[in-house]
């Protein structure tokens, strides 16, 4: 039997059987769905993509994996080199891995033995943000911030590994004063926190990080599981503001399969690199660096420059903000657009109960979650599709 994510499994509804897929459409046995949730926020390009087929096909002929403990090969050099020169600054570092989860974990011990590797071993905590998410595994839920997700920790009392801070610039002054020395690094999903409710804020916060990590010397780590590869309207929000980690996952492989990366710059690298072999980093998940996610995830990048992915975003940006202008409801507390996501967030959950199955009727699959009523969608949607989902979104308060 399977075991369902974030469900009670005794109420859950019976989930809808997804019986094939094709660019942004989902099939189920009575219905052709707009995939408005791009699966978790990952499939960019949309569904059976021939040239992202093709990249895994031709590399399944030669083989599909082999692990990165003593042996390389050509899609995994191939993709580390187009990293390097793709992401800004000197983020050319990259340790692979088969999670977003994962992948911030590796972030998060780098941070901690790179201090470490120099002495400095008082340095233990993590700054984090309120409502942050960084993943379901144990310390990346200790850097987040969700009850909702991991009352589960509940059980062993307050973290005093990890502070949490609001996004506003006196709370992160105050926290670098008062735990500078005692911080390796500061986390953060930038611009756009998900799953702790879509909540988007300024850049200036995340200027003012870099020039405190750079005061106080810790590191600045930017979790873009989710932001990255465009969805908040930039490239990378690293491309704004230079962290010293970058961690990307979902969109990496074109949403399909699981692959994430932690790119490290040359000050954290070189932490690392001398003669000690205590000094190296001991981590290594068997799937890291697969062959047939590198091929994908190749692929997938040379699509997004070749078809200038940018500008579909902006487009789908513009599109949201013209289909949004003037729509209000009383029940509403706020939308939200950022590049290519929107989020209504409504004043209390209820009113979303039973969106599901009004979208799923109109050929739209959503999930809402918490307050959020949201759509991230794949950025081949066409004009035509995108007012769709958006005209759902406000039917249900029309209705
Ligand atoms: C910002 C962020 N970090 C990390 C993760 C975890 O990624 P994964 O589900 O691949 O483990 C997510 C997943 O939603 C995320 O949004």
């Amino acid at each position: 039997m399977i075991w369902f994510p974030y469900e009670q499994m005794k109420t859950m509804k019976k989930p809808w059987k997804i019986l094939d897929a094709e660019g942004v459409y989902l099939y189920t046995e009575d219905q052709k769905l707009i995939d408005s949730v791009s699966s978790w926020w990952s499939v960019i390009h949309g569904y059976k993509h021939p040239e992202l087929n093709e990249a895994i096909i031709s590399q399944v002929k030669k083989f599909s994996h082999v692990m990165l403990g003593g042996l390389t090969h050509e899609p995994v050099e191939k993709l580390s080199d187009k990293l390097e020169s793709w992401l800004p600054g000197d983020l050319d570092y990259c340790f692979f891995s088969d999670s977003g989860s994962v992948a911030v974990e590796v972030g998060l011990k780098m941070a901690l033995q790179y201090y470490m590797n120099q002495g400095e071993n008082q340095r233990t905590k993590i700054l984090s943000l309120e409502h942050s998410y960084h993943g379901d595994t144990f310390k990346t839920m200790e850097a987040g911030d969700d009850e909702d997700y991991h009352f589960v920790l509940k059980a062993y009392g307050s973290n005093p590994h990890v502070i949490h801070i609001p996004t506003k610039i006196p709370a992160l002054e105050e926290a670098f004063l008062k735990y500078h020395s005692e911080l390796n690094c500061f986390l953060v999903e930038p611009l756009l926190q998900g799953a702790g409710g879509m909540r988007m804020y300024d850049v200036a916060f995340l200027r003012r990080a870099r020039q405190l990590c750079d005061q106080y010397g810790v590191l600045l780590v930017f979790d873009e599981v989710a932001t990255g590869f465009g969805r908040t309207g930039n490239r990378f929000v690293a491309d704004l503001v230079l962290p010293d980690i970058l961690i990307l996952g979902k969109a990496l492989t074109g949403g399909y399969m699981g692959h994430a990366v932690t790119v490290a710059n040359r000050k954290v690298f070189e932490g690392f690199y001398n003669d000690n072999p205590e000094h190296a980093l001991m981590h290594g998940p068997t799937f890291m660096g697969n062959a047939l996610a590198c091929s994908v995830a190749l692929k997938s990048i040379e699509i997004f420059e070749k078809q200038d992915y940018m500008s579909k975003i902006h487009k789908i940006e513009s599109i949201t903000r013209r289909e949004m202008e003037g729509f209000f409801d009383p029940r509403i507390q706020e939308i939200r657009i950022m590049g290519g996501c929107v989020c209504v967030e409504v004043k209390d959950a209820s009113v979303l109960k039973g969106y599901q199955q009004f979208a799923y009727e109109r050929g739209v699959f959503s999930r809402p979650f918490l307050n959020c009523l949201y759509a991230m969608v794949p950025y081949i949607i066409q004009e035509e599709e995108l007012v769709k989902v958006l005209g759902t979104m406000k039917a249900w308060f029309g209705r």
